[in-house]
């Protein structure tokens, strides 16, 4: 996708050998990019999230490995490296899927060759992102048309949290119809979910619709089932930060009330998402670790004042508690269908299985 006319992927490889990658820190107010250049720096960048969104979490970790062996190629580093990269989120399950295809990869070789082979399978994990979440926007807009048939007009998406391009390498899971909706004339518009406490979708959502041309508007978490019972929603369309063999969804913390308030006005919810994001050994969305962050995500909020500064101020009083768990579970039986890049199915074991009769083996 590109900002201000110039193509951009999330995270690259350059040519000196560092992982350069947008500091989404300092978005929407500032685009700066940020060079990693040891696995310290790319745990970093997960862990505060200068990277975040589920598949960009996964690539990360992959070329996180990567810079990991060429500071040391031994059996006993590669170990560490994972657990390393491992601990800095715990939800998003690519985080794991991504360190766990890196490291079959490089154990098959001799250590003086799993640097090479590392950066080269880190890219093909990258490059595969990227084509599969082009194959889900293509999958997901068929829904969008058509609902503009049936609609006869324009056709009003809620969203939240943020699953464009910035979430993933390029095209995003959740926003990649919408994307190709509107490149194909489909007349759309966006509910963009500020999506507290860390705006995702306020800073980074609305910033990639903006750039892309596509019709938003950013509205309080709160307001989407209003929305939904005055027959402004035609379909809601999240991504997915751990999706289960069964089909529960795990996402950014609110989905879940979206899903209820959904199914309780026959508004379509859908999930987006790729392979990399399915938990095929987990049926149970319940049994999630839920990332807790800490209170001060609650209790602070940052932006930009009028004379240009970005500032956190304090929203909540000094004494009191706060609680941040940053993920909810949406229950199998919410969710309308799942888009991947093989195709659309039921929220279900079979509805996946059908789509994945390889899944043991599937890359
Ligand atoms: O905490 P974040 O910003 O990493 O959470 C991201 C989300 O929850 C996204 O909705 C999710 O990763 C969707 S996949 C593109």
């Amino acid at each position: 996708m590109k900002i201000s006319g110039t193509p951009y992927r999330t995270i690259w490889p350059t040519a000196a050998g560092v992982i350069r990658v947008i500091d989404q820190s300092r978005l929407p107010f500032e685009f700066t990019t940020l060079d990693l250049k040891t696995l310290d720096d790319a745990a970093h960048a997960i862990r505060t999230m200068v990277v975040r969104g589920a598949p960009l979490i996964g690539v990360t970790a992959a070329y996180g490995l990567a810079l990991a062996l060429r500071e040391d190629a031994s059996d006993r580093h590669l170990d560490e490296a994972t657990q390393a990269l491992q601990a800095t989120r715990p939800t998003a399950v690519n985080l794991a899927w991504a360190l766990a295809r890196m490291r079959s990869t490089v154990a098959e070789v001799a250590p003086s060759e799993r640097v090479d082979a590392a950066f080269r399978e880190a890219g093909l994990i990258c490059d595969a992102d990227v084509e599969q979440c082009r194959s889900i926007g293509i999958n997901g807009l068929e829904i969008i048309r058509r609902l503009a048939e049936t609609a006869g007009g324009r056709v009003n998406i809620l969203t939240h949290c943020n699953a464009g391009w910035l979430a993933c390498v390029d095209w995003g899971t959740a926003l990649a119809p919408i994307y190709m909706a509107h490149d194909a004339g489909i007349p759309v518009h966006v509910w963009v979910d500020e999506t507290r406490p860390r705006n995702q979708g306020a800073a980074l959502t609305a910033f990639e619709l903006g750039g892309h041309g596509v019709p938003h508007t950013v509205i309080a978490d709160n307001l989407g089932g209003h929305l939904m019972q005055r027959g402004e929603v035609d379909m809601v369309i999240v991504g997915s930060d751990r999706t289960t063999a069964s089909g529960d969804v795990c996402n950014k913390v609110g989905t879940y009330l979206k899903a209820l308030a959904a199914r309780d006005n026959d508004v379509p919810f859908y999930a987006a998402l790729p392979i990399s994001t399915i938990d095929w050994a987990l049926d149970d969305g319940r049994a999630i670790v839920i990332e807790e962050r800490s209170p001060l995500e609650v209790t602070h909020v940052a932006g930009r004042t009028s004379s240009g500064v970005i500032e956190t101020v304090r929203v909540v009083p000094e004494a009191s508690p706060a609680l941040n768990l940053a993920f909810d579970v949406t229950p199998a039986r919410l969710v309308t269908g799942l888009i991947t890049e093989r195709g659309v199915c039921p929220a279900t074991r079979d509805g996946l299985r059908g789509l994945y009769p390889d899944w043991q083996k599937a890359k």
